[in-house]
Formats: structure tokens, C-alpha cells, sequence
């Protein structure tokens, strides 16, 4: 049995004092959590300092967002080995905001994955179709193409350091979550073309987690499915006692 990812990403929310205060909030109500890896990704600028909070707590850290060079004139880019010193565990790459907005490509993703995996943080990769794919009856052939992008080159047990995050893109920020029934379908295809890349004994520890309006109301259910391994949690992972809620799901 896999241990279960929750995830928080903060997005391009919060200032230090917010940030500072929703971590004592998670702290507080996350004592003694262990059946969960509770990760939480908050903005570049705050690391350093959240990382000092929850020294000793079960909470982990990760970034947003990555570069795959290790240093040199890449203004405004941030590396592997700058995210490990703030005592990053895990990056978040792939993410649809930066494909769509940011450009970011299923090249670039592997780039990410390849110099994550290299430097030692352990990879987080999204993927996930748009309403109008979705509606086509293309998602899977969508996801499972960027699933295979993304672990392009990686080699046998390396595969284990990764989580992939489904996030059907229409059901990000809407409040449209996909229904359990939606994501396993979805997760099931995945799983399946991991075992059919890599050997069974690495496959089987990756963990497939599901993101997009995951909340306190519909996470036990999405929890449920047998290939659903944790959340991605966007909006709900800014107040403490719904990302806690979350984290403490019971399968129903
Ligand atoms: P929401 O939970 O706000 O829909 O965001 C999901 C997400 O994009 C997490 O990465």
C-alpha cells in the first residue's frame, strides 16, 4: 500500500505574514500526522523561511517550478540545487497554468523531471486535458502522451521519485471537481502505462495523485478509487483547516 501524497499548492498566493500564518495553522492541526506525506508549495520568496517552521513537523516542502540548468545567465530562474539548499523535498513541474500561460512544453517538462531526478528532488509532474479535449474523447491519448513525455529517458527505479498529478484543466479554479468515477478512469490509464514503461516492482511506486477543486466535501470519495493516491490542492490548500481536513480524508 502506497502512503498517500496531499499536496498544497499555494500558487501565486500569499505574503510572508499570510504564509507564515496558514503553516502555524497547518502545524497545529497536523501533529502527529504520519499515515499522510503532507507537502506544501508555496511561492519562491518564502521557502527559506517556511522551511525553518516546519523543521520539525510532518510537513514537507516543495517548489512550484524549476530550471534544468544547474547555474549561469538564466535571469529570473531558480535551480535544483538553490530549491535543495531552502530545504525543498519535491518540485512541482508541468503545472497547466505554465504550459498555457508560461509556454512550457512537454520538452521543457522532461528537461525539469531529468534535472530534478540528476540533482536529487523528487518530481511532481502534471498533466491533463482541456474541456474542449475532454469533449472530443481525447483525454486519455492527451494524458498518456504527457505522461510519456515527461518520463522520457528516466531509467528503472528512478521512476519511483515521481508522483504524477492528474489535473483535468477544466475542473482547476472552477469548482468543477471531476467526479471519482472521471479521475479513476483517468488514473487507471496512467497506472497502466507506467507498468507497461517500467519494470512492475519501480511502477508500483508511483503515485498517482488527482487535482482540480479538490475539497474537504469531495476528497473522501476521490480517495476511494483504487489508482487515486493523494490531491493536488490549489484553492483549498490556502486555509488551514480545509487543507487539514483534506489531509485527514476517510474513504468512503
Ligand atoms: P484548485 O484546487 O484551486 O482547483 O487548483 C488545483 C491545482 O491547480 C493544484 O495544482
Amino acid at each position: 500500500m502506497l502512503t498517500p501524497l496531499i499536496a498544497g499548492n499555494w500558487k501565486m498566493n500569499t505574503t510572508l505574514h499570510e504564509g507564515v500564518e496558514l503553516v502555524m495553522g497547518l502545524r497545529e492541526r497536523l501533529k502527529g500526522v504520519d499515515s499522510v506525506e503532507v507537502v506544501i508549495a508555496p511561492p519562491f520568496t518564502m521557502l527559506q523561511h517556511i522551511s525553518h517552521l516546519i523543521a520539525d513537523s510532518p510537513i514537507k516542502l516543495a517548489a512550484q517550478n524549476v530550471f534544468w540548468e544547474k547555474k549561469g545567465a538564466y535571469t529570473g530562474e531558480v535551480s535544483v540545487e538553490m530549491l535543495k539548499d531552502t530545504g525543498c523535498k519535491y518540485a512541482i513541474i508541468g503545472h497547466s497554468e505554465r504550459r498555457e500561460i508560461f509556454k512550457e512544453t512537454d520538452e521543457t517538462v522532461n528537461k525539469k523531471a531529468m534535472a530534478l531526478l540528476r540533482d536529487g528532488l523528487k518530481p511532481i509532474v502534471c498533466v491533463g486535458e482541456t474541456l474542449a479535449e475532454r469533449e472530443q474523447g481525447v483525454t486519455l491519448k492527451k494524458v498518456k502522451a504527457q505522461v510519456k513525455a515527461a518520463l522520457s529517458g528516466v531509467s528503472g527505479g528512478a521512476v519511483r521519485e515521481f508522483a504524477v498529478a492528474y489535473e483535468p484543466i477544466w475542473a482547476i479554479g472552477t469548482g468543477k471537481n471531476a467526479t471519482s468515477a472521471e479521475a479513476e478512469e483517468v488514473h487507471g490509464a496512467i497506472r497502466e502505462l507506467i507498468f507497461e514503461m517500467f519494470d512492475a516492482e519501480f511502477a508500483k511506486e508511483v503515485r498517482v495523485i488527482y487535482g482540480g477543486s479538490v475539497k474537504p466535501d469531495n476528497i473522501d470519495s476521490l480517495m476511494a478509487e483504487p489508482n487515486i493516491d493523494g490531491a493536488l490542492v490549489g484553492g483549498a490548500s490556502l486555509k488551514a483547516a480545509d487543507f487539514a481536513r483534506i489531509v485527514m480524508f476517510q474513504p468512503v
